[in-house]
């Protein structure tokens, strides 16, 4: 059976000197369940954490990637600069980027098959907002958007990450259910299976106001092989908490 993977998402939070003593409140409290953990931080701190966690556990993930490999996108960042911090996972489509930079499915993919290609695992986010789910429509929707993935990716599917946020869950407090977020991870899954043979060993994360008291039930379902966690991966108790619900 795979490891889950517990991954925090920083977003745009931390300093050098808060960083410094999360990472080493994290690595202090570490438990020995043997799931995989990850910190997808802010670009610029990449550097600093690639010391911090030096020879532990924790690997590293940036919030976005760029479609291109090199040349002239001000701004941009590609998975060979990654490479060189030894960041292992990219998080691409969050429902943000989606949201306050017009990211396209298309994009998103793209950016999902860039970062393959440079050796950076994409954890790719999919999620409906409130009004698509109360319109019945969630299916719909994160099936288009990891179609689009899909589609892009070819057999290389089996090697990405996916995130089911539903945006509606995400700082928001309002957690899905276990079985509403069961029944999204099963939907994402058959999808996965009917593109590649190795559709189980794929990771399929929850993310959207997870917390130590709800992360058990969540990762104890089926299609649950982990969580994206924003606000409490940056206090090292709830975040250690969320690594210990794993069993
Ligand atoms: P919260 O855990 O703060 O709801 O954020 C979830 C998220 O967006 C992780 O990518």
């Amino acid at each position: 059976m795979k490891k889950k993977l517990i991954a925090g998402n920083w977003k745009m939070n931390g300093s050098l000197a808060a960083n410094e003593a999360l990472v080493k409140a994290l690595l202090a409290g570490l438990p020995a369940q043997p799931c995989e953990v990850a910190l997808c931080v802010p670009a610029l701190y990449l550097a600093q954490l690639q010391t911090l966690v030096a020879g532990s556990r924790i690997e590293l993930g940036a919030q976005d990637i760029s479609m291109h490999e090199s040349g002239a996108y001000t701004g941009e960042l590609s998975g060979a600069m990654f490479k060189e911090f030894g960041v292992r996972y990219a998080i691409v489509g969050h429902s943000e980027r989606r949201q306050y930079h017009g990211e396209t499915d298309q994009l998103v993919a793209a950016k999902a098959k860039t970062a393959l290609a440079s050796g950076v695992t994409p954890i790719v986010c999919v999620g409906e907002t409130l009004a698509e789910r109360e319109a019945g429509k969630t299916e719909e929707v994160v099936k288009r958007q990891l179609a689009a993935v899909i589609h892009e990716n070819g057999h290389c599917i089996s090697e990405i990450v996916v995130a089911y946020e539903p945006v509606w869950a995400i700082g928001t407090g309002k957690t899905a259910s276990p079985e509403q977020a069961q029944q999204v991870h099963g939907v994402l899954r058959a999808q996965l299976k009917a593109a590649s043979a190795q559709a189980d060993r794929i990771h399929i994360l929850y993310g959207g106001s997870m917390n130590a008291a709800n992360a058990a039930q969540l990762l104890g379902q089926p299609d649950i092989d982990g969580g994206l966690v924003g606000g409490a991966s940056l206090k090292a108790p709830d975040f250690l908490s969320i690594i210990a619900a794993t069993t």
